[in-house]
């Protein structure tokens, strides 16, 4: 399907799915891709497989995960869909049968009932298996190799997020859900644990002050931080035709609290400005105090207000905020961290939970506008304050920038940095690496490849080690 000459902008450039599962040996290399560099980059991204019809929105399309593989300087790719229930029912007919998000309204009757997972959000690897994730559905998971579906993971029980955090420390995967109670549009919340084997520990509820979009959250080494931020969720609105989420920041924003190894109502609410996240970096804890460094809009971009009408939205700045939780009160102290806007944070995530002290994520460039059009990657040191970028050539775009430690003992933020670009002019997609503490100085190996990826949302590392 080319959707270039669609009015939806999510199914035009290179928003457009691909019409092709494809694998392609040895890509071209321009430069040198490091030969310690040896593992898969997988990264899933929405890729509808059919036409969605008129209620389309980016985070609707059926999850489809693109595999680099990396050894010995080469590089090979492959992608596949995520065949799961929709995909199958609707490969089947040859059609679309399902409405946005599972809406029953327009969702074909022959698969009423039938699970709508997409699995397009994110792919994680732990305890031994692939994960791709969508924070509406169970885990879904794929061979690491050929990248067929092997189906969900039902020890989950329900739905989880779509950005667990892997902890360095235990090995565990810690997780929740949002909207896990009967109805859709819920204020109920789940709270789980997965251990280093991949047994699903724990699983509890918990209510939300409001239901409202939770795609991330935060944890630290003794803590784990839920933020309720005004992105509401109204089943009651959706069907008076109104926007299923919207902008709400009447609704107040919230940041729940909780000692990981306690019991969820000991949730302690912290009350901030209005403000919306996607995506954190990372949070930590030093004595009474929980830092988190998030990428903080001022109001939540790609959904509308109430009315439906679509704010301007300025882009996301990465910003701290610290808990105390030793105070009487129950207030967030803010503070920006760079006046840089941009999206898709990642740090080395063997720092998960802890103090860190680099940080990378993709950039808007000055001058030249973008909305997901990132066509930066920007590093941050936070220790020494030092900023840098690099710019890529107009036209290009990156999706989010990974974080590769050169061995596992390495030093903080010692490695390289891969990301996945689009070349605009010649509407095709390569895989960069970087040395991650010198990202200004370009790529030192570019892979070529035929074909297209593409923008998508998350994408991690998996070392052959
Ligand atoms: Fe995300």
């Amino acid at each position: 399907m080319d959707g270039s000459t669609r009015i939806s902008p999510y199914l035009s450039g290179n928003f457009a799915p691909v019409a092709d599962e494809v694998d392609h040996r040895n890509l071209e290399v321009i430069g040198e891709i490091p030969a310690g560099l040896a593992g898969a980059f997988y990264r899933n991204g929405p890729n509808p497989q059919f036409d969605p019809g008129e209620e389309h929105h980016w985070f609707g399309g059926d999850g489809m995960i693109h595999g680099f593989y990396v050894e010995d300087g080469q590089v090979h790719y492959r992608n596949r869909y995520v065949r799961t229930p929709k995909w199958r029912a609707e490969n089947a007919a040859g059609k679309r049968l399902f409405g946005l998000f599972g809406n029953p309204m327009t969702t074909d009757p022959s698969v009423l009932g039938t699970d709508s997972g997409l699995a397009n959000t994110n792919i994680v690897w732990h305890a031994g298996k692939l994960l791709a994730l969508e924070e509406g559905h169970k885990p879904f998971e794929l061979d690491p190799i050929t990248l067929d579906s092997r189906g969900y993971v039902d020890a989950y029980a329900g739905a989880v997020t779509a950005h667990p955090k892997l902890d360095p420390e235990t090995g565990e995967m810690v997780w929740f859900g949002y909207s896990t109670g009967q109805m859709p549009l819920n204020a109920q919340m789940s709270y789980g644990v997965t251990d280093a084997t991949g047994k699903v520990l724990r699983r509890e509820d918990f209510e939300a002050p409001y239901c409202s979009m939770v795609h991330d959250f935060l944890v630290t080494r003794r803590h784990a931080l839920f933020p309720i931020l005004p992105l509401s969720g109204s089943l009651q609105r959706a069907m008076t035709g109104g926007p299923p989420f919207a902008w709400e920041p009447d609704k107040g924003a919230f940041v729940g609290v909780m000692m990981r190894d306690a019991s969820a109502d000991t949730i302690r609410w912290f009350e901030i400005d209005a403000c919306y996240v996607f995506h954190p970096m990372n949070a930590w804890e030093e004595g009474d105090k929980i830092f988190a460094d998030v990428m903080e809009y001022a109001t939540a971009p790609l959904f509308p207000n109430l009315d439906g009408s679509m704010a301007r939205n300025e882009g996301a700045r990465l910003t701290r905020w610290t808990f105390d939780l030793a105070a009487n009160g129950n207030t967030v102290k803010r503070e920006r961290l760079d006046e840089r806007t941009g999206e898709f944070p990642r740090f080395d995530e063997r720092r998960a939970g802890l103090a860190y002290r680099h940080g990378w994520y993709a950039a808007t460039t000055p001058d030249r506008g973008g909305d997901v059009n990132f066509s930066s990657i920007a590093q941050v040191d936070l220790e020494s304050g030092r900023q840098t970028r690099y710019a890529l050539p107009a036209g290009d775009a990156t999706g989010e920038p990974v974080f590769v430690p050169r061995t596992a003992g390495a030093d903080e933020g010692d490695g390289w940095l891969v990301s996945v670009v689009w070349r605009g002019e010649e509407n095709r997609s390569d895989l960069l690496v970087f040395e991650a503490q010198d990202i200004a100085a370009g790529p030192v190996g570019v892979a070529k490849l035929p074909c297209r990826v593409p923008f998508g949302f998350h994408g991690n590392w998996r070392s052959a080690e």
